[in-house]
């Protein structure tokens, strides 16, 4: 394969067929070097219509009318749509509460759908959310039960040997990211769910760092259960409630641990006892944030005009292209890789290690015009989001990690944790 790095980046934006998205979103500041949209994607130009539209005509004018009219079904509606994007069908996927509220009902619902083993498997690249709900759902369950947290030697991956090895007749779930959250490891998902399947066990993937950005097919897979997030690489806002999967023919032993009247088959008869709705619908609870519910679908629909594999050929070449030029400009730096190096396993983000990683990150938002952002104890993550990433942009980028470091620039900055990064 030719070396990108020999092209220069303005003739790889011009050769990308993906080009025409950005326009699609709000590019406020074209100076701005945004390398973030694997923690909060972009705002899609359509979502600003559409939130006026939901503000001004169906809560302004419609009322309480737009619930029967247009709100009672979105969950479904736009479930239905990302069911698209994950190899599932639309009564398999539905959105409601946040990914880690999600995690915690399928978590639960999975320990009880499994009586007799008490073990959860996961490992310690899991984005610690996940690692907490679990550990909570685990000690709703009882004493007996216990997650079991695997170590990454290299802090990239664990390998799938390791994974299966400690599987056993014990455990009722394996809960892994399916994108590691900072090194951006890419888990073989139909290998792992096969391994969780051989020894009884059920799978609960988290999606939120694979969804739109890579194709991924639950069904192929075998995949029991899912949870993601919709605000990264769909776009839909800070704080967009997440989705969750149940595979069809699993939904009759899964029973949402947190009963309330939007899971229930006749809301509107206020009866006293739970009788829940019918197949995905019953995992809902309370009333959905309708704002931020409607806010996600332009994002989805982008993704899914643009088409999943398209994305996911530029989200490898791009990630390619930086991984090829922190080769020549920043290794010499003191830069280290800490992502894979192979594109069919990695997300859509690339990781890197420095000693001075946090000061460096903050000159570069303060001093740069770049963002990326920071994972403890010392990654910097540049996020890739085809949609609307350029490769001038990353070519800034690597100049300006380079010029921080090269002339001291993030000395000026503090080394101390604090707030979001
Ligand atoms: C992989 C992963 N899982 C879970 C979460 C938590 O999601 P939420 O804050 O929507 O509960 C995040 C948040 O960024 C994440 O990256």
């Amino acid at each position: 394969m030719p070396e990108l790095r020999s092209l220069s980046p303005n003739r790889l934006d011009r050769d990308d067929p993906l080009v025409g998205f950005r326009s699609r979103f709000v590019v406020d500041d074209p100076g701005l070097c945004y390398l973030d949209g694997n923690s909060l994607g972009r705002l899609p130009a359509e979502t600003v219509a559409r939130i006026q539209t939901v503000v001004n005509e169906e809560w302004g004018r419609g009322l309480v009318r737009s619930w029967p009219a247009a709100w009672v079904e979105l969950p479904e509606r736009i479930g239905g749509k990302i069911a698209r994007l994950i190899g599932a069908d639309a009564g398999e996927v539905i959105v409601a509460d946040s990914t880690t509220v999600n995690l915690f009902k399928l978590a639960v619902a999975g320990l009880r759908a499994q009586p007799g083993r008490t073990r959860i498997i996961t490992d310690a690249l899991n984005f610690p959310s996940d690692l907490y709900a679990l550990q909570a759902a685990a000690r709703l369950c009882g004493p007996d039960y216990e997650v079991e947290i695997l170590d990454s030697v290299d802090g990239i991956s664990v390998p799938a040997e390791a994974l299966a090895a400690a599987i056993d007749e014990r455990t009722a779930l394996v809960e892994l990211s399916h994108v590691a959250f900072k090194s951006g490891h890419l888990y073989d998902m139909a290998a792992i769910s096969a391994a969780a399947h051989a020894q009884g066990a059920l799978v609960l993937w988290d999606l939120c760092h694979s969804v739109g950005v890579l194709p991924i097919d639950l069904r192929a897979a075998g995949a029991d259960l899912a949870i993601g997030c919709t605000y990264k690489y769909l776009n839909g806002g800070p704080g967009s409630p997440a989705f969750l999967f149940v595979r069809e023919t699993l939904q009759d032993r899964i029973e949402n641990p947190i009963n309330g009247w939007f899971g229930d088959a006749q809301p509107f008869e206020f009866a006293l006892d739970h009788r829940p709705a019918k197949g995905i619908r019953s995992l809902l609870t309370g009333t959905p944030p309708v704002l931020s519910l409607a806010a996600i679908e332009p994002g989805v629909d982008l993704v899914l005009e643009a088409g999943i594999e398209r994305i996911r050929e530029k989200s490898m070449r791009q990630t390619r292209y930086l991984i090829e030029r922190f080769d020549v400009e920043l290794v010499p730096l003191g830069f280290e890789l800490r992502s894979p190096r192979e594109a069919e396993w990695r997300g859509s983000h690339v990781s890197l290690g420095h000693a001075e990683g946090l000061r460096i990150a903050r000159a570069l938002i303060d001093r740069m015009g770049v963002i990326p952002d920071f994972r403890a104890p010392d990654n910097i993550r540049l996020g890739v989001a085809p949609l609307y990433t350029s490769y001038e942009e990353l070519e800034r980028a690597v100049q300006a990690l380079r010029v921080v470091v090269r002339d001291g620039l993030y000395a000026d900055y503090s080394a101390t944790l604090a707030g979001v990064t």
